[in-house]
């Protein structure tokens, strides 16, 4: 039998660059993303975040959309360059005022917002000074939070630090997929390590400045072995320490997996001690974002994990070519709570990329894989509450149609439809059915 918690939180997620549009107004700086997407050939079709869904000015109409589906919270990141155009010294005043007025036009709904602090859109002036790779961004990352924190802790009681480090590294930084778009095994793992140093430097920060609650957000993806041969376990789990217990493993228990510094030999440097101890501060939740599974298997030729996904004949894809696999996020969060201890989680951001056909009668929106997808996920954090996992809240990724990354607008993540020509937006059944499901506390999956 099905039944949500009372004070299960049931949101929605966005981020800054992803939706909000009007990346230089207001004497905002740019970010890398502004850069990234103004490089011919980086983007699919040369798309930018320029307008998006120009949630920077319709903020209050996307508001009222979340109320009218009934949800008491909302995950958005902020945008460090409108806060500080050159990512340090100088406050940009119009750009606190813009996160104010968000927070309080979501609390005047009774939308509890949740933060993050830094979702990929890193100041371009940083990066000119070396980005991720220089030591001293956790001093500035921390004496950026140190302005948020002040300005909104008490009507913010929810901060994340970072959004998916293994992607800001995975993809910025070793495949060039995303910005700053490098390819170098080399500045990898410098990158994480500069990344989890920044994420233990603002929990520190927070511990003066705050009193509510800080944490961090990862992206985990279970990897599961294509067949017992030791060969394949092995390159699961090497795919399973790069990608998941790189971040968490020293966040939690001081240390890197084995698994990662062979993986990046000669690349890998070594730390000084106390750094762990900055990054294993203690933290009061944990942000999990599930997607998709991997199975995995052998493949002596790919570079550094030796390991190639496995296609599933039987499975669902999404159109970003992920593996529809509810057990997964069950087995997941079990996972988290039995290695990490039994720590709050919300599972920040879950949803799909399916083909959408054009609205009905210019209203209706049929999504009927979303929905199924919604169905089964949530269904699989009741899964994992019922072993005793903390789960506290829930997030759809994504609120809205948005700019998905190098994928320009071409994937859409939303249960509200955004016609990027007119702005209008016009919610899709799988809004409908998450408003049924948090109006009913989740019982109305006892029935379908
Ligand atoms: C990110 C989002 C992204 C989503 C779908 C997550 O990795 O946090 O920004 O849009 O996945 O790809």
């Amino acid at each position: 039998m099905i039944e949500f918690p009372q004070h299960f939180l049931w949101g929605t997620a966005t981020s800054a660059y992803q939706v909000e549009g009007s990346p230089l107004a207001d004497g905002a700086g740019p970010s890398i993303w502004h850069r990234f997407s103004h490089t011919p050939s980086l983007v699919r079709d040369g798309a930018t975040g320029d307008v998006a869904c120009d949630h920077y000015r319709r903020y209050r109409d996307d508001v009222a959309i979340m109320r009218n589906l009934g949800t008491n919270a909302y995950r958005f990141s902020i945008s460090w360059s409108r806060i500080m155009p050159r990512g340090r010294g100088a406050v940009n005043a119009a750009g606190l005022d813009f996160y104010e007025r968000l927070v309080d036009a979501l609390l005047g709904h009774g939308i509890e917002p949740m933060v993050t602090l830094y979702h990929w859109d890193l100041p371009a002036a940083l990066d000119d000074l070396g980005g991720w790779l220089n030591p001293d961004i956790a001093k500035w990352f921390a004496d950026y939070a140190a302005v948020m924190f002040r300005k909104l802790d008490g009507r913010v009681k929810m901060w994340a630090t970072l959004n998916e480090p293994w992607v800001i590294t995975d993809g910025g930084y070793l495949h060039g997929t995303l910005a700053p778009g490098h390819r170098n095994r080399f500045e990898a793992p410098i990158a994480s390590h500069h990344l989890l140093r920044a994420h233990g430097e603002a929990v520190k920060t927070y511990r003066t400045e705050g009193r509510h609650r800080v944490g961090i957000v990862v992206n985990l993806e279970p990897k599961y072995p294509a067949s017992d041969d030791p060969a394949d376990r092995a390159a699961a789990v090497r795919a399973e320490a790069y990608m998941n217990r790189q971040y968490l493993d020293p966040i939690f228990l001081g240390r890197y997996p084995a698994e990662v510094r062979e993986l990046f030999g000669e690349a890998w440097p070594e730390w000084p001690a106390d750094d762990f101890t900055l990054v294993r501060q203690p933290i009061d939740f944990l942000g999990v974002n599930y997607y998709t599974r991997g199975v995995t298997r052998f493949e002596p030729h790919a570079p550094l994990l030796r390991a190639a996904p496995v296609r599933q004949t039987r499975s669902t894809y999404t159109e970003t070519g992920w593996e529809v696999c509810p057990p997964a996020l069950t087995d997941t969060l079990v996972w988290v709570k039995q290695r990490y201890g039994n720590l709050p989680i919300y599972v920040t951001e879950n949803g799909a990329a399916f083909f959408d056909p054009p609205a009905l009668e210019g209203h209706r929106l049929a999504d009927p894989l979303r929905v199924d997808y919604l169905r089964t996920h949530i269904r699989a954090i009741h899964g994992a509450i019922a072993q005793g996992v903390d789960v506290r809240g829930y997030f759809v990724w994504s609120l809205l149609d948005n700019f998905e990354w190098s994928h320009g607008y071409s994937k859409r993540f939303g249960i509200v439809h955004v016609d990027f020509e007119t702005q209008k937006r016009t919610p899709k059944d799988s809004a409908r059915f998450y408003a049924e499901v948090i109006a009913s506390k989740g019982q109305v999956l006892n029935d379908s």
